[in-house]
């Protein structure tokens, strides 16, 4: 295949890849917790197959009966694993489905009436396709647990970052995704609102880009180290070697790291490790799926 052609490719690889991250707000959960609100998504979806099966044979006492343990008293349970966890705004969408199920309880064994509860389920449903719309759930990868830095480095490492990073690490998500090239690293608000925060993490992110590309990695020697894994040879590579990409996103930025010498990329994959160990409170490895798009 001539050089433009794979040029060209590589091309097409890369926009399928950024349109690929998924850009709804992000709610880190431990396995638990996931488990427990993805087994209530699929009870809720059970639940209104059923429903529905029961109103095409207008058997209204079996749609009360479908619906009312998808009521308050689903949520009543999920309230003690989850209370304080996931935003106010999720849990409020969450309590509104729970009462409009208790609704087309109450009114499927008065009122008797097929056509409301179709109604009826069909507004409901707008909040399932609006949250979901909305939000996604990532867990703590178990290996980034394991490979995390001791507690005290943790706090030690979180000292330092608020004197270099002027975003605030609680109301910011470090996402370290490593790429056949090499790798992206995002910084994104947890709350899509949140205009201050997303303004300071691309000021510092389009700072630390343009350093970085002239080789001088200031910024993360401060917070980790000058031992750094990985930190050596980046600092080494001639310029060009490593091709260095900032960009915006919709609720923060990111850098883009890509290069051909296939040291360099290890050099980044093992910077990225040693940034989630360190970083293992705000910082979560992202998918390496799109890696494929290179191969
Ligand atoms: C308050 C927010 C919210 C509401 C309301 C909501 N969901 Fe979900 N649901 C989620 C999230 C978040 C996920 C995980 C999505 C992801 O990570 O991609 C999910 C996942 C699911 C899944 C996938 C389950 C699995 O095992 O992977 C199903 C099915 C589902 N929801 C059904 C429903 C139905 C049906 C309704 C309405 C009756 C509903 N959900 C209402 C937030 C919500």
């Amino acid at each position: 295949m001539s050089k433009i052609l794979l040029f060209i490719l590589g091309l097409v690889a890369t926009s399928v890849q950024a349109e690929a991250i998924d850009s709804r707000q992000v709610l880190i959960l431990t396995e638990s917790q996931r488990d427990h609100v993805l087994g209530e998504m699929r009870a809720l979806l059970t639940g209104t197959q059923n429903i529905l099966t029961a109103l095409s044979k207008d058997d209204m006492a079996a749609v009360d009966q479908y619906a009312r343990p998808l009521g308050m008293k689903m949520a009543d349970t999920a309230e003690t694993h989850l209370k304080g966890v996931l935003p106010q705004e999720f849990m409020q969408i969450g309590m509104s489905v729970h009462k409009d199920f208790d609704q087309i309880a109450a009114d499927a064994e008065t009122l008797k009436d097929p056509k409301r509860t179709l109604k009826q389920l069909g507004e409901s449903m707008s909040k399932c396709t609006a949250c979901h719309a909305s939000y996604q759930i990532r867990t703590v990868n178990p290996a980034q647990v394991a490979g995390k830095a001791s507690e005290a480095r943790l706090d030690e490492v979180e000292q330092r970052g608020i004197r270099v990073m002027p975003f605030n690490l609680k109301q910011t998500t470090h996402v370290f995704s490593k790429t056949a090239e090499g790798g992206v690293q995002q910084v994104i608000v947890k709350n899509k609102s949140n205009i201050k925060q997303i303004k300071l993490i691309r000021a510092h992110l389009s700072k630390i880009s343009r350093e970085f590309a002239q080789g001088n990695f200031s910024d993360p020697e401060k917070i980790h180290g000058e031992t750094m894994p990985g930190l050596a040879e980046l600092k080494k590579a001639k310029m060009g070697q490593i091709k260095i990409e900032y960009s915006e996103l919709p609720d923060g930025a990111q850098i883009t790291y890509s290069t051909k010498l296939p040291d360099l990329i290890s050099s980044i994959h093992q910077w990225f490790d040693a940034q989630l160990s360190d970083h293992a409170r705000h910082a979560f490895p992202g998918h390496t799926n799109h890696q494929m798009h290179g191969e």
